[in-house]
């Protein structure tokens, strides 16, 4: 494909690492892609270097020009790869304001993880789900790009974090992330959590209400394996639960979530970093579901 050419107040970025998410399953899947912005390259996340040498993470959320605040709740926001091209390229355009000093302590492999699934970790426990240390949180999918997200950023942040995962392998590598105990999916818990984070959708959901302590929250930004069914209203309403949706996150959060990596000396756990050239490779092993973390591309 041609370099970009952005409008005015977009800068060219030269790609140094892209991480995979679900979220390139989707779209090939045609989820949140129609058939008229083809063809189209995938890829929200990018670490590189802007057209002035800075070495810069990018925020894969891009606003309208003129929306102020919070970028999640703009009705025309897109991520990257859904209106404009993404990050799975030598070089993407973004608006000046979606990028970010990348510290030098960070690699561009480690800051390519974190603008789509640490972000949304990142929002789901501190933001939408109000949690503070000594909370149990119960994370749901151990394995996944959020996931292990949340266990480690739980983790380093105080919090009590117990995961369940299909695999055992991957309970156990929980465990290693600092999980402080893993259960097989669908297990029942020594006690009621204080909160859970949602992103597997129907395979855990009931699982999910039936943890929570009364007045508990649930956070969901996700739903892998289908919508949930049934919603399991009377649980939610007797027990006066919280269900409360997240998306993505905001520069801000994004500035923050890299401080707090660096203050607490955490990073993404990468399972897998691949020329962009064997991206075919990372695809079929996100979509096999046999992957701990992250997987990441160098152009
Ligand atoms: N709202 C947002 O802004 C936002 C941002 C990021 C991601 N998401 C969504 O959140 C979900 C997770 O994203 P991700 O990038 O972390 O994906 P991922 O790395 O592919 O992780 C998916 C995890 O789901 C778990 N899972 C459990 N039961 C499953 C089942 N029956 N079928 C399939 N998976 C099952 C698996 O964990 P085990 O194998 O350990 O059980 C797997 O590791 C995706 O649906 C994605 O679109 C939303």
């Amino acid at each position: 494909m041609a370099d970009p050419s952005p409008p005015d107040g977009w800068k060219i970025v030269t790609v140094k690492a892209a991480a995979l998410n679900h979220h390139d399953l989707w779209s090939l899947r045609g989820v949140g892609l129609g058939e008229d912005a083809l063809p189209m390259i995938l890829g929200c996340d990018a670490a590189g270097v802007d057209e002035d040498g800075n070495e810069v993470v990018v925020h894969a959320v891009i606003t309208g020009d003129s929306w102020r605040g919070d970028e999640t709740l703009d009705p025309r926001r897109s991520l990257l790869s859904e209106r404009y091209p993404g990050a799975l390229a030598e070089k993407v355009a973004v608006p000046a304001r979606n990028l970010i000093p990348k510290p030098p302590e960070l690699s561009f492999e480690h800051a390519s993880c974190l603008p789509t699934a640490w972000l949304t970790a990142y929002r789901m426990l501190f933001t939408r789900g109000g949690v503070t240390p000594g909370m149990t949180v119960l994370v749901q999918g151990a394995g996944g790009g959020v996931a292990t997200a949340l266990t480690v950023l739980g983790r380093a942040a105080g919090v009590r974090i117990w995961v369940t995962s299909r695999s055992e392998a991957k309970r156990a590598e929980a465990v290693s992330l600092g999980a402080d105990q893993a259960f097989e999916s669908g297990a029942r818990l020594p006690e009621r959590v204080d909160a859970v984070m949602e992103t597997v959708g129907k395979a855990t959901w009931g699982h999910s209400i039936r943890s929570l302590k009364p007045g508990g929250t649930l956070v969901v930004s996700g739903a892998t394996s289908g919508d949930a069914s049934p919603a399991e209203l009377t649980r939610v309403f007797f027990l006066q639960l919280k269900v409360i949706g997240s998306t993505m996150g905001t520069r801000d959060e994004l500035e923050r979530l890299i401080r707090f990596c660096l203050e607490r000396d955490i990073r993404p756990a990468v399972h897998q970093t691949l020329a962009l050239a064997d991206a075919r490779e990372g695809f079929a092993a996100l979509l096999g579901g046999d992957v701990v973390g992250k997987v990441v591309f160098t152009p």
